[in-house]
Parts: C-alpha cells; structure tokens; sequence
C-alpha cells in the first residue's frame, strides 16, 4: 500500500504568512503540519509516500526530504495549478500504479492517528474507505449520508446538509477510483472534486464504507484552528529540558526546552515548547504557546500564541495572546518621543491593538 499526500493549495486564508511560506510548513508544536500527516501514515504500516505538490514544492522538498528521517521513501508529484482534490489523484497515476493507497490532505492534524482506519481497510478490502466525524458546521465540508455499513451519497459542501458526518481529509482508495478522477467533470467551482469521483463510485456499484472517529482532528485552515491544534498537541509532549534554565527561571509542568535554548530570568508554564537556539528573558511563556527555533522573547508576556522561528518580541508592555507571528517578525516598543505607534505590516497583516 502507498500514501498520496496533497501539499499543494494556496493557503489563502492564512496569509500573509502563506504568501511566503507553504500552510502546510507552518508549525504546530513547533512541527510543521505535513509531518503529523507523514508520520500518520509511516505509523499505519505504509513506508512509500508521494507528496503532492504545487508552487511552494521546492520548500516542501527541502523540509521534508528523501523521507528517511521518518523511515520511509518520499516521491514528489508536481501538480501544476491547483484543480482539485480528484485532480492531485489523477497527475498521480503513474506514481500510483494498481496500488491500493491512503490519501491525506497535508493540512489535516489526526490526533489519534490514522491506524485503526488503515487496519480495516487492509482486512475489509472495500474499493474506497472514508474517514468521518461529526461536525457543528457541516456546511463547510464534504458531507456523507450512511445506508447501514455503506456510504449512500456525498454532497460537497452542501447548503442544507443531509447528516452531521463530514469527511475528514483521509480517504483509502483501490484502482478503481483512478477510473472515476477520469470519468467526473469539474465542478462549479472549476475543480475536480474528490467526492464527485467518490461518488461516481458509489454510483457504478463500487463498495465505499465509513470509518467515523470520534478523536479529535483539525483541517487547520485558519488562525483559530492553528491554536487549537497547537493547544491538543502541546498537550501530548513529555516534560524535556534540554537547554539551559538559569537559578532564578521557573520552569511549570509539562515544558519542552529543546538544546541551545536559553531561559533567563523567567517564567515558562507548560505546555509549551521553547526551540532550539531560542532566548527567553525576563519572560512570561504562558500555557499553550510555542516559541519557535531562534526567536528572542525579552521583557514580554506571551500566551497561547505561535510563534516561528528568529522572530522577536521586545518590551510588549502588555500581554500577548492568540497571535501567529511570522518568521524574522518584530514585535517591540519603541523608544523616546513622539510617543507612537509605528507598523511595517505586509500584506493583510492584522496587529490588535489595546
Ligand atoms: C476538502 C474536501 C472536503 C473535506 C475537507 C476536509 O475541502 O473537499 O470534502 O471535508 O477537505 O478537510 P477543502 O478544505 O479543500 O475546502
């Protein structure tokens, strides 16, 4: 069996940030997404993975590499413009081959795994498989309407939703669905829609069945799904410090020091990750935050927060909450008069202000 991971897509609604950097690379407990989604399926079994990529391939080549730092072999898919989920499967089909696959969408963040889903499918042995929860806001996702063990209908997000069970971004597949990627046309919205072709499948008798999870998961599209992902898998990280915490820091609960990290004069309560290189001055590091490598935080209080890597926060005066600071990002007070307030924001930056 294979996995296809989709690490293409624009990432719209996280810029600014993504109009420099890939979604699926932005970290969450100081790891980028896609390697949650590398390392579902490395844990599943499956040690032959294709990565699906668009414009921001190069990045997400170099972050991820040949694999073997996650024990398996990583292949490369250019797909060149983003036209839909069916579309990635169909620039596929030679890395594929007549293999029986995993598909997971690279911004998806499974807590628990993927391995129950992938165990069923290799002793069920139906032709597609789809992963399921119940969700408040169906309208937003694919959404499947169940006949006993079967999958009877899907509708890409529906207005007037049929049942609460979305699609999570995991699907398992056989051959058979490179002849519906090739049988469907693009929908409205000018993509070839993975649950069309599910449901071409569906459709020509093909044996499509559920797997509902009841864990939780995030398709981490937003600023507020970051946080929350950040906050579930803060939470799972084992206290270890490796750097160097001097006589007057305290260091509460469940906190990651990664090596060359420096914490001085300051406060960090878990769960939090401080990265590699970073330095923490006569700082509050509240619950859920990570500080990523190299970033400098002095004279600062900061919760609940993402912050990559080499930014810096100097002086806020005030404390910092639910924010995502970029790469190289500045935060500081300045000094003297005029007493003001002065922005070099990019692009649909947003600063909050008291
Ligand atoms: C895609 C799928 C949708 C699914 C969702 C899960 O939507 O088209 O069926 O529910 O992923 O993350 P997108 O996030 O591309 O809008």
């Amino acid at each position: 069996m294979k996995g296809l991971i989709l690490s293409g897509g624009r990432g719209t609604r996280l810029r600014p940030l993504t109009y420099t950097n890939a979604k699926q690379l932005i970290p969450v407990a100081n790891k980028p997404i896609l390697f949650y989604g590398i390392e579902a399926i490395v844990n599943a079994g499956i040690d032959d993975i294709g990565i699906v990529v668009g414009e921001t391939g190069e990045e997400v080549k170099a972050a991820a590499g040949d694999g073997s730092k996650f024990d398996c072999k990583i292949s490369y898919i250019q797909q060149d413009a983003p036209l839909g989920l069916a579309h990635a499967v169909k620039v596929s089909q030679e890395y594929l081959g007549d293999d029986r696959f995993v598909m997971y969408l690279g911004d998806n963040v499974i807590k628990d795994g993927i391995n129950d889903l992938v165990a069923e499918f290799r002793n069920d042995k139906p032709n597609s498989q789809i992963l399921l929860a119940k969700v408040a806001n169906p309208t937003q996702f694919g959404v499947a309407e169940l006949d006993g063990d079967r999958v009877a209908r899907l509708e890409e997000k529906p207005e007037k939703p049929k049942s609460d069970l979305a699609l999570v971004g995991v699907y398992m597949f056989d051959k058979s669905i490179h002849t519906a990627v090739n049988s469907i046309e693009p929908s409205g919205r000018g993509e070839l829609e993975i649950t069309d072709a599910i449901s071409w499948l569906i459709d020509n008798g093909y044996r499509v069945v559920p797997h509902i999870i009841g864990g939780w998961w995030k398709d981490t599209g937003k600023l507020d799904d970051l946080l929350e992902a950040n906050r579930i898998m803060l939470d799972l990280l084992e206290r270890d410090i490796a750097g160097s915490v001097d006589g007057t820091s305290k260091i509460e609960g469940k906190v990651v020091i990664e090596k060359g990290a420096t914490i001085t004069g300051s406060r960090i309560r878990g769960p939090a990750v401080i990265g590699e290189g970073a330095e923490v001055i006569n700082s509050f590091i509240g619950p859920f935050t990570s500080v990523g490598p190299g970033a400098k935080i002095k004279n600062s209080e900061i919760d609940h927060s993402i912050l990559l890597d080499e930014c810096s926060i100097e002086n806020a005066g005030a404390r910092m909450q639910d924010s995502l600071i970029g790469r190289r990002a500045r935060v500081f007070r300045t000094e003297g008069l005029p007493h003001v307030l002065r922005f070099m924001l990019g692009d649909m930056s947003e600063a909050g202000l008291l």
